[in-house]
């Protein structure tokens, strides 16, 4: 086919320059991504950008891509300080682009990018777009919860809001360098709030408003903000929430539980969803965002921090309970997420660029807020639920505002597919042209209908691997250059060198499968996680030394590419949402009735994992549906409603070794009724448990 013969020419290019001798060839790593003798055929299930999207791309053939890939790699500083000299600098950089130990033998991990650089990141999303003439250029295409409540502001506008919101913060005493936490929806003030931040140089922790009052509690703690930023209410769907309650108890047990004192909460009137006379109030420490930051000047000069001062906290879950503060510095993370934002998703100042994700998480820091911005993008912000008033609102939205470009989750792609094509196809979707999927792995059969349904098979899919940690995209398609496999991620994003190891380290070449690592740093990189550096250290660059490890299991195919696997640790990843089985495991222990309790992963069709529980009630606590119901209920209350288990599995034992280790193999077998699978169990203390965890099975 005429498909067949594009794709053997886009691959051929690749292989010639890996024959020449000043092509990529001598480049190691790249002999290993690259093509060897194969070429495309029949069953190889390759999808090509059409020749139209491939001619206006900003990487336009494999050759191009790999041209600009060699140079991130051969000469990262030249190619990273070009990068960066496109933004607004008070002062250039020292003399080292990067500065890096990432070998755990050689010392203390120590990662620095742009050192001595002098920048502001608020800056160079608002003022130097304003200053370019985008004032009047919408930044955020604000969407309600309700269809017919919505809002915009544009360029110049937003810089006026977080000028205010930054003047009122810095009134109350808030500097630079001290913790903010923001604990809101998806209104427009939450982008606002993490800009003000970054204008004063105030450390921004937003936490997602879908955590608990223990979850807010156990952060606020660990953080010591001046300030939380909230609101009082937010309906999602058809459901009011009252975030206000929970702050309020957040607050009080922060104070007992800690001995932290805020001293002023700043609370945004959400009218759509609460009345202000129905918030709960604490005079004196509770103040409206709309009483306060309209008495403040519409300028605010910018404080100028130093390449290397942290920009934000974002805490995520680790195999322990306790969350961790993944910190992010200014300089490196701004020239990475607006480069990746750039390139992966083929960026033009004509785009409408809609990302569904919350900015509680990783995704709304990178791509809702700072990427996007930082290349003066018109930004859709969705307070709503994707299945509100139906399951076509993404399609309405993506009409109404006439979207390009459009990022989510497999979950809601897989979600909506079994809803059915017509909720799709009542809408023309016309203006859409890159598609992106984030959070887990996509996927082939989602992919597809991603691609021929919501695409109309015209739309290149950009999957892109990345994490909290790594601050920005990864391994990700650019959708004008590769030739696409429905579930693969693809290739390495410019001056990343993603390798795979085995059991003992050992990098493996060619065709493999092991764990996913990454040699040398990017300047999206994390810098620690906050207080604690050692477990820094210990978490991401002891397993295997001299790398960072990423906590996924990978394959290479035959033609070098990506395809993630998964989490090889205790986390799980449910919904695109990393909650660890220790965090879920300590929740259902606190209950009064739970001895203990062992938590697994398990296949669901819409989630991508499911959580599954294995519970051992206290002696003489019958088993029942109320006990249930209020295990389930525990977890929702200390951690959120995300991470709420898909099942409770009554357990008079755990299968544990000799030694007291619980064998998770055994029970993930049990979990996914492989019961033909469990594989040797004479080595636990007690073989039997095993019969009566199979017995118990779906009581
Ligand atoms: C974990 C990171 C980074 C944004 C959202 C999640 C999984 C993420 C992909 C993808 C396969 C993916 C990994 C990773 N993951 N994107 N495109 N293909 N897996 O951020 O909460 O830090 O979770 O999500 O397992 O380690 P996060």
């Amino acid at each position: 086919s005429s498909n067949n013969l594009r794709t053997n020419n886009f691959l051929r290019h690749v292989e010639s320059m890996r024959l020449h001798p000043s092509g990529a060839g001598h480049i190691p790593y790249l002999n290993a991504i690259i093509l060897g003798e194969s070429l495309a055929t029949e069953e190889d299930d390759f999808v090509l950008p059409s020749e139209d999207f491939a001619s206006q791309a900003n990487v336009q053939s494999p050759e191009q891509y790999l041209k600009l890939y060699k140079r991130s790699i051969e000469d990262p500083d030249g190619f990273w300080s070009e990068i960066a000299s496109q933004f607004y600098w008070k002062q250039r950089w020292g003399d080292k682009v990067c500065d890096e130990n990432f070998d755990i033998r050689n010392g203390n991990i120590k990662i620095e990018w742009f050192k001595g650089g002098i920048t502001n990141i608020c800056y160079n999303c608002l003022d130097r777009n304003v200053e370019a003439g985008l004032g009047d250029k919408v930044a955020i295409y604000w969407e309600g919860n309700e269809p017919s409540l919505d809002a915009t502001l544009t360029y110049s506008q937003l810089l006026d809001q977080v000028c205010q919101l930054a003047n009122y913060l810095k009134d109350i005493g808030v500097k630079k360098g001290d913790a903010v936490i923001i604990y809101l929806p998806m209104l427009m003030e939450l982008p606002i709030a993490m800009l003000a931040c970054a204008r004063i140089g105030a450390v921004h922790s937003v936490v997602f408003a879908g955590f608990s009052a223990e979850a807010l509690t156990q952060r606020i703690i660990d953080c010591k903000p001046k300030v939380v930023i909230t609101c009082n209410a937010v309906k999602r769907g058809p459901k009011a929430i009252h975030l206000k309650d929970i702050v309020d108890t957040a607050i009080h047990d922060s104070a007992q539980n800690g001995g932290i004192s805020i001293d002023k909460c700043l609370v945004y009137e959400n009218p759509s969803a609460m009345k202000k006379e129905d918030t709960k109030w604490k005079e004196g420490r509770d103040i409206w965002w709309q009483d306060v930051t309209p008495q403040y000047p519409t300028t605010c000069p910018v404080e100028w921090v130093d390449a290397e001062d942290p920009l934000f906290l974002l805490y995520t879950s680790g195999s322990t309970g306790k969350p961790k503060g993944v910190l992010h510095t200014t300089g490196g993370y701004m020239v990475y997420t607006a480069t990746t934002f750039k390139y992966a998703f083929d960026y033009k100042p004509s785009d409408i660029y809609w990302c569904t994700a919350d900015c509680g998480w990783i995704t709304g820091h990178s791509y809702v807020t700072y990427g996007p911005m930082l290349n003066g993008a018109s930004v859709v912000v969705f307070e709503g639920a994707p299945s509100y008033p139906d399951s076509g609102r993404c399609w309405d939205i993506v009409d109404k505002y006439k979207v390009t470009i459009f990022y989510t989750a497999p979950t809601l792609v897989r979600s909506l597919m079994r809803d059915g094509d017509a909720f799709v196809t009542r809408y023309s979707r016309k203006s859409l042209r890159v598609l992106g999927s984030v959070g887990e792995p996509i996927n082939p059969s989602a992919w597809r209908w991603f691609y021929n349904v919501v695409g109309d098979s015209r739309c290149p899919i950009s999957d892109t691997w990345w994490q909290t940690e790594t601050g920005g995209f990864m391994i990700t398609p650019l959708p004008g250059a590769w030739p696409q496999k429905p579930g693969s991620a693809t290739f390495p994003f410019f001056g990343v060198q993603p390798v795979i190891v085995d059991e003992k380290g050992i990098e493996i070449e060619g065709e493999c499968n092991g764990y996913l690592c990454i040699k040398k740093s990017w300047p999206g990189a994390f810098r620690t996680l906050y207080g604690d550096h050692e477990r820094y250290e210990t978490t991401y660059f002891k397993p295997f030394a001299g790398y960072y490890f990423s906590g996924d299991g990978c394959s290479r195919d035959k033609d070098g590419y990506h395809w993630l696997t998964g989490r090889v640790d205790d986390v799980i990843n449910v919904s695109g949402h990393r909650i660890g089985t220790a965090e879920v495991e300590s929740a259902l222990v606190s209950h009064p009735q739970c001895a203990e309790a062992a938590v697994v992963g398990v296949e669901h069709e819409v989630k991508g994992q499911g959580i599954y529980a294995f519970v051992t009630v206290v002696d003489g606590v019958p088993y029942s549906e109320q006990l249930r119901k209020d295990l389930i209920l525990t977890v929702r209350k200390l951690i959120g409603a995300f991470a709420a288990p898909d099942k409770i599995h009554w357990a008079p034992g755990l299968p544990k070794t000799r030694s007291g280790k619980i064998m998770r193999r055994i029970l993930r077998k049990i979990a996914s009724r492989q019961l033909d699978e469990l594989g040797d169990t004479s080595t636990l203390a007690d073989p039997s448990v095993v019969n009566q965890l199979i017995e118990l099975a779906d009581s």
